[in-house]
């Protein structure tokens, strides 16, 4: 049974396990609903933890960010909540510590990547292929590039590279070519169910066209929001912010996030031995991080049932050394 209208949080229970350990400073980094910020909170509370705690929620949506203030009002006094991209965590939380006098040294850290149940259910937002409305997809309603941008002035190159990229649609190329074809004929595309016409015509089966709206959407929403590359910088500047046996959980819901998340947990808990062979006692340069999660976690069954958002979430924990 779903307990929050705005989005039910992820693998609720194994985040705590996780980053709950001592009293200290936690950043989340896509508050969204607050759901997880607040789970975090009451357990901080439940520890004895909560003097001497500060949670720093951040979101890009300003939607987010009412909600969530609503439903943490009762922690007022130990939230921060930011209005920015997490691709600048390390200068946010320097900006809350410098302003309250703490050390910039975080305990804590969680990214639950993407979209909310809010925002793709609110049909004005344009993320669903299932709703109609305007071709906008931004988190951030001050970003400039909306989806409708991508759609009318990229050629059809840009276009099918895109949709293969971060898609991996594999009829990327007649889906563009059907786009540029209805921009010629009609002069634009304005709506998400315009755009769906369009993709449907270009898919086979009924299945098949469910994952190619699917692939495509994602495709857009990734480009609009810049959501790789914001992801990797979020990565390295986070490991930067976090103190001695400070943890970081990032939950992905795709493989292309989860590609670079593994990727860059993997290189900065390396140590570098220098050329094989040479035999050295200690090695060039040490790993900063080390792997609590050697395997992503994914939900049990039980959460699965209620929720199916939960079904492809993946789970990765660090710790700095
Ligand atoms: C999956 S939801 C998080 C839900 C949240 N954990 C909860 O319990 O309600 C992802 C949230 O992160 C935000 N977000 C995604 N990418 C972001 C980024 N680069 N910077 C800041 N916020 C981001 C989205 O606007 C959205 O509100």
């Amino acid at each position: 049974m779903a307990q929050y209208s705005y989005h039910e949080p992820v693998l609720v229970s194994e985040i705590l396990a996780f980053l709950v350990t001592k009293p200290g400073i936690y950043v989340d980094g896509t508050l969204g609903g607050g759901g997880h910020s607040l789970a975090i909170l009451r357990a901080l509370q439940k520890a004895g933890y909560s003097e001497g705690s500060v949670l720093i929620g951040i979101d890009q949506d300003d939607a987010a960010l009412q909600e969530a203030a609503e439903k943490l009002k009762d922690f007022e006094a130990r939230t921060v909540l930011v209005k920015g991209n997490f691709q600048a965590i390390g200068s946010m939380v320097k900006s809350v510590c410098g302003e309250k006098g703490l050390q910039p040294k975080v305990t804590g850290i969680l990214l639950d990547l993407g979209v909310s149940s809010f925002q793709i259910d609110t049909a004005a937002r344009g993320f669903s292929y299932l709703r109609e409305g305007p071709l906008d997809m931004r988190m951030d309603m001050d970003s400039a590039l909306s989806a409708g941008d991508i759609v009318n002035t990229y050629e059809e190159k840009e276009l099918a590279r895109l949709f293969y990229r971060y898609g991996e649609e594999p009829r990327s190329r007649s889906i563009a070519r059907a786009i540029v074809a209805y921009r010629l004929k009609n002069g634009s595309i304005n709506r998400t169910q315009e755009l769906a016409g369009i993709i449907r015509g270009n898919a086979v089966g009924r299945d098949k066209i469910i994952k190619t709206l699917s692939r495509v959407f994602q495709a857009l929403r990734i480009e609009v929001n810049r959501e790789l590359e914001v992801l990797r910088r979020a990565l390295y500047e986070s490991i930067d912010c976090l103190d001695d046996h400070g943890r970081m959980a990032v939950i992905s819901y795709h493989s292309l996030e989860d590609r670079i998340v593994k990727t860059v947990f993997a290189e900065k808990a390396r140590s570098d031995w220098g050329p094989k062979g040479v035999g050295l006692r200690e090695p060039l340069e040490r790993g900063t991080i080390s792997l609590v999660t050697r395997k992503p976690l994914v939900a049990a069954e039980q959460e699965i049932d209620a929720n199916p958002r939960a079904r492809s979430a993946k789970l990765r924990v660090i710790e700095k050394l």
